[in-house]
């Protein structure tokens, strides 16, 4: 997806809790991409007291009855919810939840998700613990298209962190989190710029 040069571009947040790197968008430069809703799938994510700090719309929206998907219908609802709002670039933000149905084809190429390592490395849940156990010199924070899989789509851009021998995965976690904040405003700002290209795992071209 190639977003016109200029336009501004309506940006939904999607967080199951703490909300810090919601709250870095809010607070970023994201260029032409407007923070403009928060969804949440959590009644009692922190990340809503962040929404109406910063004055951004938000809302808790049941996922369904299971644990780590969305129900089917509840999908369609959010993404109908997205769409009714003008919706144009979704970021997951710590969202506990796989997306798979009417969400991803409805927003194809327009959902984006920022994970803490640097994928394919440790993809998954507990990336930072991953990366500790493993014993890796350098990890850090990855933005990406989501697609059907688990942290597998087209990269957008990368930020390495250095392992300390002394890390733990709280001080880790930290130090890669402070740059998660960077990384992803930067990528919204670069989607919504317009010099992306639509398909294919490398969409940077002749602008960059
Ligand atoms: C962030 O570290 C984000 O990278 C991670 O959840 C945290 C959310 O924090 N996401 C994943 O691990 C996705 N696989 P936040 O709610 O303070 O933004």
């Amino acid at each position: 997806m190639i977003f016109d040069k200029g336009n501004i571009v309506k940006v939904a947040v999607l967080a199951s809790g703490r909300g810090s790197n919601f709250e870095a968008l809010c607070n970023g430069d994201t260029g032409n991409g407007r923070i403009s809703l928060l969804i949440t799938d959590n009644e009692k994510a922190e990340v809503l007291r962040k929404a109406s700090s910063a004055g951004v719309e938000s809302i808790y929206m049941s996922p369904g009855r299971y644990r780590t998907k969305f129900g089917e219908t509840e999908e369609m609802a959010w993404t109908r919810f997205l769409m009714d709002r003008g919706i144009e670039l979704v970021c997951l933000a710590g969202l506990m939840r796989i997306i798979k149905g009417p969400m991803l084809e409805e927003y194809s190429g327009r959902i984006i998700n920022i994970h803490p390592s640097l994928l394919p490395s440790f993809p998954g849940l507990h990336a930072q613990k991953q990366a500790l156990d493993y014993g890796i010199r350098i990890t850090g924070c990855t933005v990406h298209y989501v697609d059907a899989a688990v942290d597998t789509g087209p990269i957008i851009l990368q930020k390495a962190v250095d392992v300390k021998d002394d890390d733990t995965v709280e001080t880790l976690s930290c130090r890669i989190l402070r740059q998660e904040y960077i990384a992803y405003s930067e990528a919204v700002k670069l989607i919504c710029s317009g010099v992306l290209s639509g398909s294919g795992r490398n969409r940077f071209h002749k602008e960059r």
